[in-house]
């Protein structure tokens, strides 16, 4: 079954071709990071436009790569939430015209459970149940033990910032260009992770639960020095040093709740999904420190927000629950 995967829900216009939820024929992203960049993050407004100009020609694009007809699609898979309303109108209202125009069924997909789904979609063999499930991007920070595929108890989420806008926050306070977490990735292989005595946030009565609102304050004390200086002033290994050493409180954080997670859950397996789980140094963390448990990460182009990961989920929930109907709504907010 040929599923064409469409995913608009915050700054990356993006369509890919998958068969039979596995196997990508294409996966054609178009990022408006330049877009962005001069205002240090997403505006929503511009988003919706350039989604606008591009989600053809990259329509077209991916069929091209795919060497697949219009007329060849069996399943049209968008993702109608969560995410900015406007960006996820023109992801939907394509997807409708197109299974309309085409006479083809139409499903929608929650953008979060397919980041998850990137994982399992990237290993050959199926994954044994129960999983925990670890999504890490720019919206969300959530464990949540997966049962079985659909099947969900959410364990842990963060109460402020999600972990890749803590990163982009941090960022920004550094002066570096958006989006923050390569930068900060970057910045921190040259400095010293212990320098500055940053504290990961706690949640009082919620000991899984996330927090960086307090570690990103954290970092905007450090970087203003007692003097309150301009970051500008900051000497350049200071700056490298601070991203080190926010990067390591950061993804402790992470490992630490997510290992005591999977102990809580009787997990063996995790699966990451989400922007995040790009960084090499958080990869590293968890392969190297919690060898007992399996590591389950987003193959290749699978990590940020793509249109594989909505075609390849898309099939299953055909599978399970049908077609949607043309009335399908765009969902900011999901809650899990
Ligand atoms: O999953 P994603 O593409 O979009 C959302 O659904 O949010 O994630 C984007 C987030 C951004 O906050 C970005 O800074 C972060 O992922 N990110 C990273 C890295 N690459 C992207 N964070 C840390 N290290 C990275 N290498
Ligand atoms: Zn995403």
């Amino acid at each position: 079954m040929k599923v064409l995967g469409i995913e608009s829900t915050c700054d990356e216009t993006a369509c890919a071709l998958v068969c039979d939820g596995r196997e990508i024929l294409s996966n054609v992203v178009s990022s408006q990071i330049n877009l962005h960049e001069q205002y240090g993050g997403v505006v929503p407004e511009l988003a919706c436009r350039r989604h606008i100009d591009v989600i053809l020609p990259v329509l077209n694009e991916c069929l091209k790569q795919a060497e697949v007809k219009k007329e060849e699609i069996d399943l049209i898979a968008v993702a109608n939430g969560p995410g900015l309303i406007g960006a996820l109108l023109i992801g939907l209202n394509t997807a409708k015209a197109l299974a309309l125009g085409l006479g083809k069924p139409l499903v929608g997909v929650n953008h979060v459970e397919a980041h998850l789904y990137a994982a399992l979609m990237s290993r050959p063999e199926p994954v044994q149940f129960p999983c925990l499930g670890v999504v890490l991007s720019g919206g969300h920070t959530t464990l949540l033990k997966i049962e079985t595929l659909g099947r969900y108890t959410l364990i842990s989420e963060t109460v402020d910032d999600a972990i890749g806008e803590a990163f982009d926050k941090a960022a920004k306070i550094l002066d570096l260009p958006y989006p923050g977490g390569p930068r900060i990735e970057a910045l921190a292989k040259e400095g010293n992770p212990l320098r500055y005595p940053l504290k990961p946030g706690r949640v009082k009565g919620q000991p899984l639960h996330f927090s960086f609102s307090g570690l990103k304050t954290g970092v905007l004390y450090a970087a203003r020095g007692q003097n309150g200086q301009a970051v500008q002033e900051m000497r350049a290994q200071d700056k490298a040093d601070l991203a080190a050493s926010f990067q390591r409180v950061a993804l402790k954080d992470i490992f630490d709740k997510t290992v005591a997670a999977a102990e809580l859950t009787g997990c063996h397996t995790l699966v990451f999904g989400g922007g995040v789980t790009h960084n090499r140094a958080l990869r590293a963390l968890f392969e190297t420190e919690s060898p007992h448990l399996q590591c389950l990460w987003p193959g290749p182009g699978l990590s940020l927000d793509n249109g594989a990961m909505i075609a390849g989920l898309g099939y299953h929930k055909f599978l399970e629950n049908g077609a949607a109907s043309l009335d399908l709504d765009a969902i900011t907010r999901i809650p899990f």
